[in-house]
């Protein structure tokens, strides 16, 4: 085995001395000959082998499989795993690497997959929170921490940036997205992959991002989770697939696959998705990974009589790595000597997987990830902390800050100030790091009252009032989910009673938004908003501090409570950021990437809804029939782009350069803001435009530019964008992308009802 192992040696030697000499040949070329030839040396059970990935058992993040007639190491010796996932720690890392490395035939090395989703061991808001930034700069830097520290501990995949859009917020995962929009969340897949992977794969601080899941997961009917998707084409091609093609023009070097299907066919077995749209249209040159045994899963939806019909189905779909299935390793050899399955697939697979390892730079250095003195160094440092801090205090969203006898409650004074604050959430140290955090110790998030309590000037008091949920783990939820306990209401309404503000820290624990966590209630749960109701009795001057891994119905709240923050689940540095907004030391300057609705029955509730054939009232409004709810008004509780500041900002000078374009022609467009309040801030400059008529109709507004600027007291600032043919274009009646010509509407401002208008023409 070894000897064989010294030949690939000698070959790769070779050809990296020729290397030098081949300078002007494409790396991409020299990485494809490096791969041929190293596919030239595999058996077909090899070749299998590498399109096979492995749970470490470390850790499980799936429903466990049954893999009690495998052994796995058995299989890392003979090379028949290609990747792993969950494997976590150099010390893991590198034992696993080293069987494949020194036992099997051809040591090739392994990659491990893990699902860095919002940071690794230091965790970062929640993908949802971060997208509520609307700052790409800031996003891209968390996903590059997130990325070093992770490759530190040994990791070099992960399994992210989901980038499904949603605009159901009964589907749990939605926290893990940048939410309803598909302009939004292009711009932030596009910035998280290159946050990810960097400039160079090969360096030691980046790791292989991954798409997913693709696609159409986010659209589940009524928002339970692995639900039946049916979306039309146009839906398909201008909400859902944007921001995975976006994450091809980052070079994204992996896909997943999705559990859902999708208008009848599974996306693991959905040929259109993965060979047509995916390798074939977009020409995408990286891996198509399967996700968590969804190729047996092909089975259950009644599209795979057996296991062997699931891998025969999937890797003629486009699926080139099967997790957690065995299907592929029990199968695919059969398959291709029954014939059934080309020898040119997996030949395509086995490249496409060999390619992102050697980019990587796996060949040159298996253990390239596995310095245990970096691991120390990096894993938890300041560096990464101070990066999640700082994207943790972007991430927030002031809802509302209104006087209460002409003064408002927010930012808190410094001084002699008597602070009750009240609800288990803002003494609790895990649920801010929310649902995906399996590389984080548990209990490692700062607490709000810990962030509170390093300001001294004021003195504070702490009561729970009410637990907020039982079942706190990653894998299984407690029936009682919420408590009904109000034995701790009387102490939290005394301690309110006195108090110059009232700080509420109530909402979602962590674990109740996530994956397999669809809820058909989205009040805040528990007895939570009981309490909330009997300390408004005693003392008004409330800040209802709202953290959450969705859109929440806070109809109440946002009635009589004067001060709103949005915080979400903000990571290990919650408490900090939050104590640094309340006290004014960061402005908010965050806005809501998902619409919030009213009630549950508005759902799916997103700003770019079509007009419908009655759109608006009629000149009674008590007329019937006209599109509406009979019970409750058709606008949301909070829109879409929402977001306030201690500040306030003006918009005045709305210009455009033409108003008459040719469709590849383009239109300059500036307004200027001004900070018009108190206090310096960040302002997020959103561009809407609606395309009036349509051979498909067009949505009532859609976003088109955005641009955060930062504002000192009284500064005025001009933002400009720029409207051409890639903003204009859509997937029309014709299937295909056109600007088509016509009239347009357009609006700039502070959020989705932006209302300084102006309008052009496109012509032929
Ligand atoms: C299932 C999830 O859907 C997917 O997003 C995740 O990456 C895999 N499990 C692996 O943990």
């Amino acid at each position: 085995m070894k000897s064989n192992y010294l030949i690939l040696l000698v070959i790769f030697l070779l050809i990296s001395c020729k290397e030098t000499s081949l300078k002007n040949i494409d790396k991409k070329e020299v990485i494809a000959k490096k791969v041929d030839s190293i596919l030239s040396l595999m058996t077909l059970k090899e070749k299998i082998g590498q399109m096979n990935q492995y749970n470490g058992s470390w850790d499980v993040t799936g429903p466990p499989t049954d893999t009690t007639s495998i052994n796995k190491v058995k299989h890392l010796e003979q090379g028949l795993v290609g990747a792993m996932l969950n494997v976590k720690g150099v010390k893991n890392v590198s034992a696993a690497q080293k069987i494949v490395v020194e036992k099997s035939r051809l040591g090739i090395p392994l990659i491990f997959g893990f699902d860095v989703i919002h940071g690794y061991k230091t965790i970062s808001p929640i993908p949802l929170a971060e997208a509520a930034s609307w700052d790409l700069k800031a996003i891209k830097r968390s996903a590059e921490v997130a990325a070093k520290e992770a490759a530190a501990s040994g990791i070099n995949w992960t399994f992210a940036p989901m980038v499904d859009i949603s605009r159901d917020a009964r589907w749990g995962r939605v926290m893990e997205g940048a939410g309803e929009d598909p302009f939004l969340g292009s711009k932030i897949a596009y910035a998280r992959v290159k946050g990810f992977q960097g400039e160079d794969l090969s360096k030691e601080n980046t790791i292989a991002a991954c798409a997913k899941h693709f696609a159409g997961y986010g659209y589940p009917e009524a928002g339970k989770e692995y639900n039946t998707v049916s979306v039309g084409v146009s839906t398909l091609y201008n909400t859902i697939l944007p921001p995975f093609k976006a994450t091809v023009d980052a070079d994204v070097k992996t896909f997943m696959n999705a559990f859902n299907e999708l208008n009848g066919i599974p996306a693991t077995g959905n040929k259109f998705l993965q060979r047509t749209v995916l390798k074939g249209d977009w020409n995408f040159k990286g891996f198509v990974v399967s996700d968590w045994g969804s190729i047996m899963e092909l089975q259950h939806h009644g599209y795979a009589k057996d296991n062997k019909q699931a891998g025969e189905i999937a890797i003629n779909a486009g699926v080139d790595m099967d997790m957690e299935s065995y299907a592929y390793i029990d199968h695919l050899e059969t398959l291709v000597k029954e014939g059934k399955v080309k020898e040119s697939l997996i030949n395509d697979a086995v490249r496409r997987i060999l390619t992102v390892k050697y980019e990587l730079g796996l060949f040159d250095n298996p253990y390239k990830y596995c310095d245990e003195k970096r691991e120390q160094q990096i894993v938890n440092s300041k560096e990464i902390n101070d990066a999640v801090l700082d994207m943790a205090k972007k991430s927030i969203v002031l809802l509302k800050n209104e006087s209460i006898n002409n003064k408002k409650l927010l930012p808190l004074k410094k001084q002699n100030q008597k602070i009750a604050i009240i609800g288990a959430l803002a003494n609790d140290d895990d649920s801010m790091l929310g649902n995906w955090r399996i590389g984080a110790d548990n209990h490692t998030a700062v607490t709000v009252l810990e962030g509170l309590k390093k300001y001294k000037g004021n003195k504070i008091t702490y009561e729970k009032g009410a637990d907020v949920a039982l079942g706190k783990t990653f894998f299984y939820y407690d029936t009682k989910i919420n408590t009904t306990d109000k034995s701790g209401f009387s102490s939290a309404i005394n301690s309110a009673k006195n108090a110059d503000v009232v700080i509420m820290v109530l909402g979602e624990h962590g674990f109740q938004s996530g994956e397999g966590r669809s809820r058909t209630n989205l009040d805040i749960p528990g007895v939570q908003l009981d309490l909330l109701k009997q300390i408004y009795k005693v003392n008004k001057k409330i800040v209802l501090v709202l953290t959450n891994g969705r859109p929440l119905t806070i109809n109440w709240s946002k009635e009589h409570i004067p001060a709103i923050l949005d915080v979400w689940q903000l990571g290990t540095q919650a408490g900090n950021a939050i104590a640094q907004v309340l006290y004014g030391d960061y402005n908010p300057s965050g806005k809501l990437p998902m619409t919030f609705p009213r009630n549950v029955g508005q759902i799916p509730m997103y700003y770019s809804h079509k007009f419908t054939g009655r759109p608006t009232p009629l000149p009674d409004p008590a007329m019937v029939f006209w599109s509406k709810y009979t019970d409750v008004e058709s606008s949301p509780l909070y829109p879409f782009g929402y977001g306030l500041s201690y500040t306030s900002f003006k918009y005045e000078n709305l210009k455009l350069s033409t108003s008459k374009i040719k469709k590849e022609g383009e239109i300059k467009v500036s307004v200027a803001v001004t900070n018009t309040g108190n206090f310096d801030g960040e302002e997020v400059v959103q561009l809407y435009i609606q395309d009036i008529i349509g051979s498909l109709t067009r949505p009532v507004r859609e976003l088109k530019g955005f641009e955060k600027i930062k504002l000192n007291v009284g500064e005025t600032k001009t933002v400009s964008f720029t409207i051409n043919a890639d903003l204009l274009q859509f997937y029309t009646a014709n299937n295909t992308w056109q600007v088509e010509a016509g009239d347009f509407n357009l609006w700039v401002g502070t959020d989705s009802n932006a209302s300084l208008k102006a309008t052009f023409k496109v012509v032929e």
